[in-house]
């Protein structure tokens, strides 16, 4: 068997190398180590599980999981795959089940794992003992605030902790629903690209690509009202007052809240959303006073949240990285609606999560499959993230430590390619 370069020659200060994103065995370690094995993973919004017994099938990189809630509404997640011969236990997307009957031989085990039940019990042995044959647990699972998240690493740290600073910019993001109450129960609109999943979540942190890669979607807006934003994008966007902040353990955020100008603005409603101008005409004259405040609640969050290695939180959108073989990979967008409003108020939310996966993830995606192409030239080593690299006076060290740059500044990669060496060349525990 080939064996695997040392990983430390593959991760430079300013570059990686081609096959992290191209070989095959790099690509089986990290569905181990990043995807569960010694790494939180982002599994599902208990929204998503909104009664006892509810039920939904995810995967933990390449293992299929079911994320269940037990009859008094404990969280629970167990391997999707039978203890008898390993087939696909449920083959549902989600619902409400006690138990789950597998199609092949017909062995149910109750949603927590347990076997309770063989068909014609009398085939086997008296050494036979059911306890032995349970569901594989994923043997942690926490949420922060609705957010699941799961770890095979018994050791691995709390979930607060393995989240660190990223903790305050969920908090915001979900306390901009009043009572903070985010629901996901919209639907999935889910697209696959040719690429490794790594270059979804290089992009999620990438300042530089937008005035370039979304040329078509801000010219589009651009037809469809003036606003200084637009001036920003003609730019350099170097100059443009956005941040970037590393938040440790390869999270990072860009802060977009400063080009934000309120109702009106690029941010909020120039880009193509089809209808909204009449749900926005009824709520003023339905709503009179309060139209305003409840509009603003229909702008997105102004933030790009990359939670490592596989939750972004892009407007007001969940996306999930979703990585499926070395060159595959599917991105899931799950919409959000909110509590304590009047529907209204979602129909336009919807009409802003809907633009940019039209409109501008096609760019995104297309950018992935044109990288991979690129990477399949082995004489070409090297994947180049030294914008901004000792560039004098863009990078500033807050007084929580948090390093920040221009949104620009491909810090982002050079971040969370640090977490990701040591996840794949420590010991496990961490
Ligand atoms: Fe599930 Fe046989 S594989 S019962
Ligand atoms: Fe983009």
């Amino acid at each position: 068997a080939a064996v695997r370069p040392d990983l430390h020659a593959l991760v430079r200060d300013d570059r990686v190398h081609r096959t992290l994103y191209t070989d095959q065995e790099i690509f089986a370690e990290e569905m181990v180590k990043i995807f569960g094995g010694r790494s939180w993973v982002y599994l599902a919004h208990e929204s998503q599980l909104p009664e006892p017994n509810s039920f939904l099938s995810v995967r933990m990189g390449l293992r299929p999981v079911i994320v269940t809630r037990d009859r008094a509404g404990v969280l629970h997640a167990v391997f999707n795959r039978c203890s008898h011969r390993g087939a696909t236990l449920c083959r549902e997307q989600s619902g409400v089940a006690k138990s789950f009957q597998c199609p092949y031989h017909g062995w149910t085990f109750r949603n927590t794992g347990e076997l309770v039940g063989t068909p014609w019990p009398q085939g086997y042995g008296e050494d036979f003992d059911r306890t032995e044959f349970g569901l594989h647990k994923v043997s942690r699972v926490e949420s922060y605030r609705g957010f699941v998240f799961a770890t095979l690493n018994e050791s691995a740290p709390a979930l607060t902790d393995w989240l660190g600073p990223a903790t305050g910019w969920l908090d915001y993001w979900i306390d901009r629903a009043p009572g903070g109450e985010v629901l996901v129960r919209s639907g999935v609109h889910r697209m696959g690209y040719r690429g490794n999943w790594k270059l979804a979540y290089d992009n999620a942190g990438d300042g530089y690509h937008p005035a370039f890669s979304h040329r078509s979607l801000l010219e589009m807006a651009s037809r469809m009202g003036e606003s200084k934003d637009m001036a920003y994008f003609g730019r350099s966007p170097d100059e443009g007052p956005m941040r970037t902040y590393m938040l440790g353990n390869g999270h990072s955020v860009i802060d977009q809240r400063p080009n934000y100008d309120g109702p009106g603005s690029f941010w909020a409603n120039q880009r193509p959303q089809p209808g909204r101008e009449r749900v926005e005409e009824y709520i003023r004259a339905e709503y009179g006073a309060d139209a305003d405040r409840l509009l603003d609640l229909c702008v997105g969050s102004q933030i790009n949240l990359s939670i490592f290695p596989n939750l972004l939180i892009i407007g007001n959108q969940i996306q999930v990285v979703e990585p499926l073989a070395v060159d595959s990979t599917q991105l899931s967008w799950h919409a959000t609606s909110i509590g304590g409003v009047p529907p209204e108020i979602n129909t336009i939310r919807m009409r802003t999560q809907e633009d940019f996966p039209a409109f501008g993830e096609p760019d995104d995606q297309a950018n992935f499959e044109e990288v991979q192409r690129g990477l399949a030239a082995p004489e070409a080593e090297w994947v180049f993230a030294n914008r901004g690299l000792n560039v004098p006076g863009w990078q500033e060290v807050g007084p929580d430590g948090v390093v920040s740059s221009t949104a620009t500044d491909e810090l982002h990669m050079r971040h969370y390619y640090a977490t990701w060496l040591d996840l794949m060349t420590s010991g496990g525990a961490r």
